[in-house]
C-alpha cells in the first residue's frame, strides 16, 4: 500500500494543514516528516480555528492515528502548549499520538541560538522563526543533538547539560546582546520533557512499516514549502530540512518505492514571511489587498506575509523536484473581484528571457516577465461545485494546468473545512 505525501510548493502557508484535516478522512495515519515549530498549520471547522506546530493536522479525527516522525524536532514546551490547547477537546492522545524516539530535542539553548545567530547577522537575518530549527539540525547533523529516545536513558539530563554548557559558550562566541534566564527556561523545558515522557513513544519507521504490510493508508505532512527547502530554496533564505519529497523517505523511514500519489498544494498567488528573494513581491494595491483579504499574517509569528503574483517558475521547479501528481490551488477566493490576474512566466535575466529558476534569484538579477489573464468578479466562499466556478477562474486554472502538466483536482476557496472544491 503506498504513502501518499502532501507537500506546500511555495514559501510554506500555502494551506497544508487545512487540506490535511480535509483528506483525513481517506487515510488511517498522518505522519509529519520534518520541520518543527517554525511550522503553523491553521484548520477550520465548526467555527474554530486551530493552530498546530508539532501535531499532525489529523488530529482532530476520530479514526485517524497521527505520529511525529524521526525527521520532526520536537520543542517539549511547544508541543505541551499544543496538548492542552486540545485538552477541551476530549482526543485520546495517548492512543492517537505517536511519537518517533530518533525525533529530536529543542533545548531552550537552540532557542537562544537561533536569537543569537539572527542578531550577528543583522540586515542579514535570515527572518528565522526563532524557534531554534536551524541550532537543531546542526545538532543532529554534526551528530551531537539529544533525541526523544535519550529522554528514556537514566542519565539524560548529564548529556542534556553537557549540550547546553557548549551552547552557552556558543552563545557567547556571537558577542550580541541577548538577555535571558536559563534557570526559568530550564525549569519550564524539564517539567515539559515530564510531560512528553509519558506519551506514546515508538520505533516509527518500524510503525510505519507494520502499517503498510497491513494495507493502511498512510498520508505524510509536509511542513514549510520546496523553496524553503534547505537544498532547492533560495538558499541561505531557507529552513534547515528537506521539504522536498525525498524529506518524507528520510523524516519517516518510507522507502522511494512505497510513495504513491504527491498532493502539491499552492495559493492562487505567492506569499513569503521572513527575508529573501521573492521576485514576483509586490509593493502595490494589489499586494496589499491579497494580504487584507487573505488575511495574510503567519500562524506561528504573527508576521505579516509578504504577497505577490503566481511564481510559475518557480511552481514548475517545485513540481518537478517532488514529482508532484495532483495539484490543489488554495485562496481562490482571495482574488476575486481583481480586473486582471498576473502570471509570472520567466524572468528577464543577465540580458535575456529565461523560464528557468537561476542560481541567483534576487530582485536585482531578475524581473518577472507577466501574463496577464481576465480576473473573476463572482464571490467563491459559498461555493461547493466545480460547476459553480466562473468561467475565466476555469481559464486560470485550464492555463496553470497546461503550463505545469499536472491536474488541478482541488480548489480551495475559503479557510473552512466545508469551502473545498473537487474536480
Ligand atoms: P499551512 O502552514 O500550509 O498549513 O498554512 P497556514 O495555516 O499557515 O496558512 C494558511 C492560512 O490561510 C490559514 O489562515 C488558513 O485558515 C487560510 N486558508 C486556507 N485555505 C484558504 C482558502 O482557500 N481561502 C482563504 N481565504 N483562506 C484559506
Ligand atoms: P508552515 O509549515 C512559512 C520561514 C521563516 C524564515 C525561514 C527560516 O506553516 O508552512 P526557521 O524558523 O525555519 O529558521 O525559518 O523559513 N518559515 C516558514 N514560512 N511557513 C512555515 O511553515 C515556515 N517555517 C519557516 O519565516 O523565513
Ligand atoms: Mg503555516
Amino acid at each position: 500500500m503506498a504513502v501518499d505525501l502532501l507537500l506546500g510548493l511555495q514559501w510554506g502557508d500555502e494551506g497544508k494543514g487545512k487540506i490535511v484535516d480535509v483528506l483525513t478522512k481517506h487515510y488511517d495515519i498522518i505522519a509529519r516528516f520534518q520541520g518543527g515549530p517554525n511550522a503553523g498549520h491553521t484548520l477550520e471547522f465548526d467555527g474554530i480555528k486551530h493552530v498546530l506546530h508539532t501535531i499532525p493536522s489529523g488530529i482532530f479525527h476520530e479514526k485517524a492515528i497521527n505520529v511525529v516522525g524521526n525527521g520532526v524536532v520536537i520543542d517539549p514546551v511547544i508541543f505541551c502548549k499544543e496538548l492542552r490547547n486540545l485538552e477541551k477537546f476530549n482526543i485520546d492522545i495517548p492512543g492517537r499520538l505517536l511519537i518517533s524516539r530518533k525525533a529530536h530535542l529543542i533545548l531552550p539553548t537552540h532557542r537562544l541560538l537561533d536569537a543569537a545567530s539572527e542578531a550577528a547577522k543583522g540586515k542579514a537575518k535570515i527572518g528565522s522563526t526563532l524557534k531554534g530549527i536551524g541550532p537543531t539540525y546542526m545538532d543532529k547533523t554534526g551528530r551531537n543533538g539529544m533525541r526523544v529516545g535519550d529522554l528514556e536513558l537514566d542519565r539524560w539530563k548529564e548529556k542534556y547539560r553537557a549540550l547546553a554548557n557548549k551552547h552557552e559558550a556558543m552563545i557567547h562566541f556571537y558577542d550580541v546582546d541577548i538577555q535571558y534566564n536559563l534557570k526559568e527556561l530550564e525549569a519550564e523545558f524539564f517539567a515539559a520533557v515530564e510531560a512528553l515522557k509519558k506519551m506514546s513513544i515508538i520505533d516509527s519507521e518500524e510503525y510505519l512499516y507494520q502499517a503498510q504490510q497491513a494495507k493502511k493508508k498512510i498520508l505524510a505532512e509536509g511542513a514549510q514549502g520546496s523553496m524553503l527547502d534547505i537544498d532547492f530554496g533560495t538558499y541561505p533564505y531557507v529552513t534547515s530540512s528537506n521539504t522536498t519529497a525525498a524529506g518524507a523517505c528520510t523524516g519517516l523511514g518510507v522507502a522511494p518505492n512505497a510513495i504513491g500519489e504527491v498532493y502539491g498544494i499552492f495559493k492562487a498567488y505567492a506569499t513569503r514571511v521572513g527575508s529573501g528573494p521573492f521576485p514576483t513581491e509586490l509593493f502595490d494595491e494589489d499586494g496589499a489587498t491579497m494580504a487584507r483579504v487573505g488575511n495574510e499574517f503567519g500562524a506561528t509569528t504573527g508576521r505579516p506575509r509578504r504577497c505577490g503574483w503566481l511564481d510559475l517558475v518557480a511552481l514548475k521547479y517545485a513540481v518537478r523536484i517532488n514529482g508532484v501528481t495532483q495539484l490543489m490551488m488554495m485562496k481562490a477566493d482571495v482574488l476575486s473581484g481583481m480586473e486582471k490576474i498576473k502570471v509570472c512566466t520567466g524572468y528577464h535575466y543577465q540580458g535575456q528571457q529565461i523560464t528557468h529558476l537561476p542560481y541567483n534569484i534576487e530582485a536585482e538579477n531578475v524581473t518577472p516577465i507577466y501574463k496577464e489573464l481576465a480576473g473573476w468578479q463572482k464571490d467563491l466562499t459559498g461555493l461547493s461545485k466545480a460547476s459553480e466556478l466562473p468561467e475565466t477562474l476555469n481559464q486560470y486554472i485550464a492555463f496553470l494546468e497546461k503550463e505545469l502538466e499536472v491536474p488541478i483536482k482541488l480548489v480551495s476557496v475559503g479557510p473552512d473545512r466545508t469551502q473545498t472544491i473537487e474536480r
